[in-house]
């Protein structure tokens, strides 16, 4: 099929190539020459595993391009993913200016039995109102769906192209025809399919996300409690995520969850329930509960050092999660802000991470490497579970730090071995070994 994809943001971007790998035509834009420059050349402007290739190959074989030019990528365009940002915004769900601009110069210029698929996550009840200010365009029947996407960044080209379900959110014949058509290349059983009206593909997203991100809240709070109680939370993870019912993914306690995605789905679920009267108390908990995780962790890095001021830190982590370079509404990035405010004298290292606008500059030093960084150190702390971290050679580590101790706030490293290199290990709930 003839694919426009508008908005080459972590989503749009991993569509069109993915779109493309799968034999569609397919046409990007983006409204950043930069980015469309870097595209190009088969990079991806963010990293993103196995992006690159896919670009590569796409612009290789002719079935991908970009444009800045907007009626150029919709001229021949079937089907038309709107993919634009939709930032958070005051912790008050999304800000859609960028969404309401894009929407408001492709519906005229799109053609009238175009379908027009909302990628973005907007507020519940947007696609309506969307079909709402531009019935005009189309008298009856809008070719307009709702496609919620469930990639997780990290793992976005294997998420896009295995989805466990692909939620079709549409008043439309046309528009479910042409969606189960794009993605029939991506050999779906019928059931992978949940045809439903906008508002319930817009629910289903908001969510996923809200209970994903309660759950690690849960894990957080009980995580927490273990601490006080001297209690093994891996232990209690495991017996507890041992029901089927329950299962252990997002049980993983630490600094809690960050991102584009969760805090800012979270506060747009609260909101849609309380525009409804229908108020969401399990969410507006767990997200108060996600605001209060980094001063936990602030407050044991207090506890082991007896007061931050003064003291040489070096923190390992600063992206909200590993496999990604993104800061976005990074606990590990809130935490080291928050140490630096209380006096640490600070050094963070990342794999990824790059000095953006954030002023982080001003705020701690980054460092090239942990290994140069340690010497006359009071305490290391983990704050993103980078795997590379587990083949640090921690005993070189413990050996040039002035107090070898470690705050693991991912709970990922190997409490006996993190001993025998000579640490003292404390974890968030976990027994600590020393
Ligand atoms: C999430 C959803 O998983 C995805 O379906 C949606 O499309 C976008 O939002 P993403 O933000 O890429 O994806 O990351 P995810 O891997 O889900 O992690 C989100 C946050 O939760 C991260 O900050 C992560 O560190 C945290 N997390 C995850 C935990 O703290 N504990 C866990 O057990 C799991």
């Amino acid at each position: 099929m003839k694919i426009a994809v508008v908005g080459l943001g972590h989503t749009g971007l991993v569509a069109a190539a993915v779109f493309a790998e799968r034999g569609h035509t397919v046409i990007g834009h983006d409204i950043e020459s930069d980015k469309l420059a870097v595209i190009r050349e088969g990079r991806s402007p963010f990293y993103e595993p196995r992006l690159n290739d896919l670009l590569a190959e796409g612009l290789r074989s002719g079935r991908l391009a970009v444009h800045d030019e907007l009626d150029r990528c919709l001229t021949d365009a079937e089907i038309i993913f709107l993919a634009v940002g939709t930032p958070a915004a005051n912790g008050d769900g999304p800000n859609l200016s960028e969404f309401w601009a894009a929407a408001g110069q492709v519906v005229p210029l799109a053609s009238i039995d175009a379908v027009l698929v909302l990628k973005s996550t907007v507020p519940v009840g947007t696609t309506d109102e969307l079909i709402d200010r531009f019935r005009g365009k189309w008298p009856n029947d809008p070719p307009v769906a709702a496609v919620p996407e469930f990639l997780r960044q990290g793992s976005a080209v294997d998420d896009f192209l295995k989805p466990d379900r692909v939620v079709i959110g549409t008043y439309s014949t046309s528009a479910l025809k042409s969606v189960k058509q794009v993605y029939t290349p991506f050999i779906l059983p019928e059931e992978k399919f949940l045809p439903c009206a906008p508002v319930e593909a817009e629910l289903i997203k908001h969510a996923a996300n809200s209970f994903l991100a309660a759950k690690i809240s849960f894990a957080n709070e009980l995580a927490n409690l273990c601490g006080k109680l001297g209690a093994d939370y891996d232990l209690v993870q495991t017996g507890v995520g041992s029901d089927p019912r329950i299962g252990r993914k997002f049980l993983n306690a630490g600094l809690g969850f960050g991102g584009s995605c969760f805090p800012k789905d979270l506060a747009a679920l609260i909101k849609t329930g309380h525009e409804a009267d229908a108020r969401q108390t399990v969410l507006e908990a767990a997200l108060a509960a996600n605001r209060r995780q980094v001063e936990q962790v602030a407050m044991l890095a207090d506890e082991i050092c007896g007061g931050l001021r003064g003291k040489k830190i070096i923190q390992l982590g600063l992206t909200y999660k590993p496999d990604t370079d993104d800061v976005r509404g990074s606990p590990a990035m809130e935490l080291a802000f928050l140490l630096a405010q209380r006096g640490a004298d600070l050094i963070c290292y990342d794999p990824e991470y790059r000095p953006t606008d954030v002023g982080s500059d001003r705020v701690f030093q980054l460092s090239d490497s942990p290994v140069t960084d340690c010497p006359g150190r009071d305490l290391l702390i983990v704050a993103t579970e980078w795997p590379q971290f587990h083949d640090l050679p921690w005993e070189q580590i413990a050996e040039k730090m002035k107090n070898p101790i470690l705050l693991d706030a991912r709970n990922m490293l190997n409490l006996t071995r993190m001993a025998a290199a000579g640490f003292r290990y404390v974890g968030v709930g976990r027994r600590s070994a020393q």
